[in-house]
């Protein structure tokens, strides 16, 4: 290929993570799928040992080595790979390149068995999410209807009563007309038409950043690594707070619930992610918000059932918290994930910049 430029852009638009190493199998280049892959930048990456960035095991590391003195290159599939605290499956491919220098570089390209499972998974969810939605947005409507009715009459019978003991048991029912009404509302979810405008995430996390500290009243450590080059994104902002918030605020209460947890933290880290898949659609930048907690982790017999309506773990929780953060987020065709083992809890919120290809 004669022209630089074309084999640039080629290499920022694969899905396939492309890395290459010297022959002390430090890096030298990696492109966006392989940034994405490995959560790490192209700058940050630059010059560190391959191990630093993912671990392998024993038999792919020696492949790797048989490879720089033989030159022949393998191929290796579902092997595993740790990446920070994630494991992950892939396919890789290792081969030998001749630099313009005549320099020896190793190619290792990695297709991520994980990201492919991944996509489908999140077909499957974002459609079976929807159809919860709309099923409990459904209920809401029937359990509103009556209420108005139930409420007018137990204040008109309340009149006709003679004594205080008796209207009691009417006040009782307008409570509890008021409470379900409450329940009703939030299972709708936000009604009103977004306004949309520029906004730059770091206003709506240090907002709630605010609304939470003033909660948890020095009883935890907020912790912010933001990129201050985040670009802005078109939206609507209190939605935004409203989904960020939902989710910090279940780990800031899974936090303060387990008081025997030592140094509490909660972090806020944002990125932006070039080349990312969310459903089917591929976006070119996307803004990535990790929202983690060193709490005590969800349950494992939720796990894969938080993001539906009226899943909870806590006494008193109504389960709506996550559903409507996914609703507001998958509004803007973004995705949150979640991941979460004792000690550490990470809801990652992707929302993309724009709608690629
Ligand atoms: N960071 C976290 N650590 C531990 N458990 C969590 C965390 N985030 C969510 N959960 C679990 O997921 C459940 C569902 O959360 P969700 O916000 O949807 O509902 P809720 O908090 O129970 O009720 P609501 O938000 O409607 O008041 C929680 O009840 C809790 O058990
Ligand atoms: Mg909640």
């Amino acid at each position: 290929m004669s022209d630089p430029r074309l084999a640039r852009r080629l290499l920022e638009n694969l899905t396939t993570a492309v890395l290459l190493c010297d022959t002390d199998l430090r890096l030298v280049y990696l492109n966006p799928a392989a940034e994405s892959l490995l959560a790490i930048s192209h700058s940050r990456a630059l010059g560190l040992p391959l191990d630093a960035v993912l671990t392998i095991d024993t038999d792919s590391a020696l492949a790797l080595q048989q490879t720089l003195i033989s030159g022949h290159p393998f191929t290796k599939r579902e092997a595993h790979l740790r990446v920070g605290l994630r494991d992950i499956v892939v396919d890789y491919w290792v081969s030998l390149m001749s630099s313009p220098s005549d320099a020896t570089q190793l190619l290792v390209e990695i297709q991520s068995r994980d990201r492919l499972l991944r996509i489908a998974r999140e077909e499957a969810m974002l459609a079976s999410h929807q159809a919860t939605r709309q099923l409990v947005r459904g209920v809401a409507h029937e359990i509103k209807n009556p209420l108005g009715g139930i409420r007018g009459a137990a204040q008109l019978l309340s009149r006709e009563l003679a004594g205080a003991e008796q209207r009691e048991y009417t006040q009782v029912i307008i409570e509890e007309a008021d409470r379900l009404r409450a329940l009703a509302d939030r299972m709708l979810g936000p009604r009103r038409l977004p306004t949309m405008s520029q906004v730059n995430l770091h206003e709506c996390t240090e907002r709630v950043l605010a609304l939470l500290s003033a909660e948890a009243a020095g009883r935890v450590t907020f912790v912010r690594d933001y990129d201050p080059s985040l670009p802005e994104l078109m939206a609507d902002a209190d939605q935004l707070i409203q989904a960020i918030l939902n989710i910090a605020g279940n780990a800031l209460q899974a936090l303060l619930e387990t008081p025997e947890q030592k140094a509490p933290t909660l972090t806020f880290r944002t990125r932006s992610v070039r080349q990312y898949t969310i459903g089917a659609r591929r976006h070119r930048v996307v803004i990535r918000l990790d929202i983690t907690d060193n709490g005590p982790g969800i349950p494992e017999s939720l796990r894969e059932s938080i993001f539906y309506p009226m899943v909870s773990g806590r006494a008193g929780g109504t389960g709506l918290g996550l559903s409507i953060s996914q609703d507001i987020i998958h509004q803007y065709h973004g995705l949150i994930e979640c991941e979460s083992v004792p000690g550490c809890t990470v809801f990652s919120i992707f929302l993309p910049l724009e709608v690629g290809s």
